[in-house]
C-alpha cells in the first residue's frame, strides 16, 4: 500500500519534471529563433548596404540635416565626436550599427534607407 502510493508521487513528479523540461527547451528555443531573425535582418541591412554606390551630394545633404547638430557642421565635433578619420578607426558594418541601432546615447537610432545609409557613408569616407 504505502509503496504503491508513494510510487504514485514518484510518477507525477518525475512527469511535472518532464513537462519543466520541455517548457524551458520549448522558450530557449523561442528566445534562440527571436535572436537569430533579428541578426538575419540585421545582416542583411548591411548587405545591402554595402553593396550600393553612395550619393556624396545626397550623404552631404543628409549629414548636414541629421548629424550636424551633435557632429558639427563640419563634422569636427561638438557633443558627439569628430568624424573626421572615423572611417580608419571604424569599419563600414561598425558605422552602419552606430547609425541605425543606437547603442551609444545620446546618439539616437536612425530608421534609415539602405541608399542613404551608402550615401551618408559616401560622405563620411571623404572626411579622411
Ligand atoms: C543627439 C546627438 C547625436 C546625433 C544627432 C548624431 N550623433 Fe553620432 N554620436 C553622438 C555621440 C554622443 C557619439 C559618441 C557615442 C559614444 O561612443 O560615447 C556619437 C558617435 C558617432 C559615431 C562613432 C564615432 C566614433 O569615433 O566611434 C559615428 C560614426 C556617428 N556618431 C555618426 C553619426 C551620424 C552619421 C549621424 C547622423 C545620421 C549622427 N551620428 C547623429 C551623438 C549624436
Amino acid at each position: 500500500m504505502t509503496t504503491s502510493s508513494s510510487s504514485a508521487v514518484e510518477k507525477s513528479s518525475s512527469k511535472e519534471f518532464i513537462i519543466k523540461r520541455v517548457m524551458l527547451f520549448a522558450s530557449l528555443l523561442i528566445v534562440f529563433a527571436i535572436f537569430f531573425f533579428t541578426h538575419q535582418r540585421n545582416n542583411e541591412y548591411t548587405r545591402n548596404t554595402l553593396e550600393l554606390d553612395g550619393s556624396l551630394t545626397n550623404g552631404n545633404g543628409l549629414f548636414k540635416m541629421n548629424c550636424v547638430g551633435c557632429h558639427g557642421i563640419t563634422a569636427r565635433g561638438l557633443v558627439g565626436p569628430d568624424l573626421h578619420d572615423v572611417t580608419e578607426r571604424l569599419s563600414d558594418s561598425q558605422i552602419i550599427t552606430q547609425v541605425t541601432k543606437g547603442l551609444t546615447p545620446p546618439m539616437p537610432s536612425f530608421e534609415i534607407e539602405p541608399q542613404n545609409m551608402a550615401d551618408l557613408l559616401t560622405y563620411l569616407h571623404t572626411l579622411n
